[in-house]
């Protein structure tokens, strides 16, 4: 079977950042370590007056497409995973193709291009779409661009105010891949929940402390499905595990969850056991009070054991290093942790060539998927193009008042007349509304 999967990918940041502990816990009259510590975020992206979702992934998807040498006559198939559009019929791929055929002299007019909604994980929903229409043999050579792009904004005041991010992910896939192969091996948790959701309207309505419920609960379900498919897993089987990261307190949660599931029955779960006992079973208690405060006894005791630290430390923290920098990015969220993992791995000259992942996707309303992946040689090169450090570090750093212009600008129900404050070059920007009220974009030189 031929290989298909993630041949290479490109980040793009929204350009303008917030400091969550010199900025914004300030102005909120908060402790900055519940930031840093607590939510585990150093800063969020916001995306600059000119920008939006549509130059966000079509700036990620033209630097991809450069750094390969593509032209449109390459891409059949173009997805966009959003949570964040602004219309309801028009797909934002569309609006994206429109801005790459500004700089190519060749069109995307053979090119089945979509939108995939379901909150954050229809960023993987659109690889596995992306997958599917290679494996099926629909491609006809040709490759697919899959775009994560959103701007994570949250209504002033919200909890969720500080898990905010903007940015996008372009991944191209295609057979016989540079960086990750996808397996066919796939596990879902999926259930009809109201934790996070956006009824007609722009920023969501959040049941901040019942979401974090929902994704652990959905993320369990979804790793027993896997074990069906998969077999038992092994903690050592999975080099790291990339989750979804609203942010990486989130993902604190989650590992833990997934570790105690994971050395069930294996040798590392024996050797646990004789350390802090075995893992509390329901049908031992009588109340499901008593059972979930013995599972958090036991989970707080397993998360201080040097085993546990070592594999979280190895599996799971390089994973989160690009989303402390830049918040929530929904759909390109879990692919900007998979990119964290790798870079990290490259930088620390760790051998990752036929190593396994194991992707922990997720999105509100709500649905978990894990699957596996292989990491392919020519990763290293592949993970190595990306400038997200850069991108990071030259972001504008904006004072609070800056940041409340900002949130006006990108609010959908205000009209907010604000300077930009950042130039664009090389890169596509917003244009202002056309007759039909399309948003226009132009490539800036
Ligand atoms: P909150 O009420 O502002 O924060 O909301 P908190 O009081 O719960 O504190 C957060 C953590 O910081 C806690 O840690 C505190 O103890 C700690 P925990 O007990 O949970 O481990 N803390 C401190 N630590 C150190 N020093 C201090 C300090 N103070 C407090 N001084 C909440 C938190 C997550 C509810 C909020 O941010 C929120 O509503 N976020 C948006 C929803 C969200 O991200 N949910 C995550 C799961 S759902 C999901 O991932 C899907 C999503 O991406 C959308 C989609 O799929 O489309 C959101």
């Amino acid at each position: 079977m031929t290989a298909v999967g993630i041949d290479a990918m490109e980040i793009w940041t929204g350009k303008l950042k917030l400091d969550l502990a010199e900025t914004f816990a300030p102005a909120q009259g908060d402790d900055p370590g519940k930031y840093t510590k607590g939510l585990g975020l150093r800063a969020s992206s916001f995306p600059d007056v000119y920008e939006d979702i549509v130059t966000m992934g079509a700036n990620a998807a033209h630097r991809l497409m450069e750094r390969k040498g593509l032209t449109p006559e390459d891409i059949g198939r173009i997805d966009v995973a959003t949570e964040s559009a602004f219309d309801n019929s028009k797909p934002v791929s569309t609006y994206i193709a429109g801005c790459l055929e500004q700089v190519y002299d060749e069109n995307f007019h053979h090119a089945n291009k979509g939108e995939r909604k379901f909150a954050c994980i229809s960023g993987t929903q659109s690889l596995d779409d992306a997958y599917n229409w290679i494996r099926a043999g629909r491609n006809r050579g040709r490759a697919a661009l899959v775009i994560a792009t959103d701007t994570a904004l949250y209504a002033r005041d919200d909890p969720g105010e500080a898990t905010q991010g903007a940015g996008a992910v372009a991944m191209l896939v295609d057979e016989d891949p540079n960086l990750v192969e996808l397996s066919t091996e796939q596990g879902y948790g999926s259930a009809d929940e109201t934790d996070f959701l956006k009824p007609n309207q722009q920023f969501p309505s959040v049941d901040g402390k019942r979401s974090v419920n929902v994704y652990l609960a959905r993320m369990r379900e979804a790793l027993e499905d896997f074990a069906e498919v998969a077999g038992d897993i092994h903690p050592g089987d999975y080099e790291m595990i990339p989750f979804h990261t609203p942010f990486p307190g989130m993902v604190r949660k989650a590992a833990a969850l997934g570790y105690r599931h994971i050395v069930r029955g294996t040798d590392v779960g024996e050797l646990l056991a004789e350390e802090i006992g075995h893992q509390p079973m329901r049908s031992d208690f009588e109340t499901d009070d008593e059972f979930h405060a013995a599972i958090k006894e036991y989970t707080d005791a397993l998360t201080e054991t040097e085993r546990y630290q070592d594999w979280y430390a190895n599996t799971i923290e390089p994973t989160l290093e690009i989303s402390r920098e830049v918040g929530n990015w929904y759909t390109g969220s879990v692919h900007i942790a998979r990119a964290s993992g790798l870079k990290h791995a490259r930088e620390n000259g760790l051998d990752l060539d036929e190593a396994r992942l194991l992707v922990a996707s997720y999105g509100s309303g709500a649905q978990a998927e894990v699957h596996a992946e292989t990491v392919v040689p020519g990763w290293e090169e592949e993970i190595g193009a990306l400038d997200i450090d850069e991108q990071i570090r030259n972001r504008y750093d904006l004072s609070f008042a800056e940041y409340e212009q900002v949130h006006d600008v990108h609010n959908h129900d205000t009209e907010a007349d604000v300077e930009e404050f950042t130039a664009p070059e090389k890169e596509f920007a917003f244009d202002g509304w056309g007759r039909m009220g399309e948003r226009k974009y132009r490539y800036v030189e």
